[in-house]
């Protein structure tokens, strides 16, 4: 049986993955909006994403016998204006937000000498150093290419979904 402060940690994580995905959803349809097509094909696909790990901590919880509390999704909160580079930064932030997350509930599952949901966490902590990487490296790329953006944009429509 999971430590009840673990579930509860978890069953807020859910919400922060699904939240995730709102807010990329959201980004992307700035991009679409400012007809930055790649750009919103790329965060589409990171929405996509976030709803998968949402789904894995769902099911690790009810694999262990324990109901799932959904709980409302917040409106997200990025505010970009006409600036491309914003919801980059932003996304950046959230992913080490995230990361903070992750790590929060692994210090407790540690406490409670939960070997099986740190094992289940493992999983996570490598995933977000992948999704800090992917969102500092579209930073730099964005940097790099400010002279040519539609070539950028050409390049993230290209993302396939894993
Ligand atoms: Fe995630
Ligand atoms: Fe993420």
């Amino acid at each position: 049986m999971l430590n009840e402060k673990v579930i509860k940690l978890l069953n807020e994580q859910v919400n922060k993955e699904l939240y995730s995905a709102y807010l990329y959803l959201d980004m992307a349809n700035f991009y679409t909006n400012k007809g930055l097509n790649g750009f919103a094909h790329w965060f589409k696909l990171q929405a996509k994403e976030e709803v998968t790990h949402a789904m894995m901590i769902q099911e690790y919880l009810q694999d262990n016998d324990i109901p799932v509390e959904l709980e409302g999704i917040a409106k997200p909160h990025g505010v970009f204006n006409d600036d491309v580079k914003a919801p980059l930064v932003l996304a950046l932030e959230h992913e080490k937000f995230v990361t903070n997350s992750i790590h929060t509930i692994y210090e407790e599952a540690v406490k409670f000498k939960d070997y099986r949901t740190m094992e289940f966490l493992n999983w996570f902590v490598k995933e977000q150093l992948e999704e800090e990487k992917n969102a500092d490296d579209l930073i730099t790329r964005y940097e790099l290419s400010k002279n040519s953006l539609l070539m950028l944009d050409h390049f993230l429509g290209k993302r396939e979904e894993e």
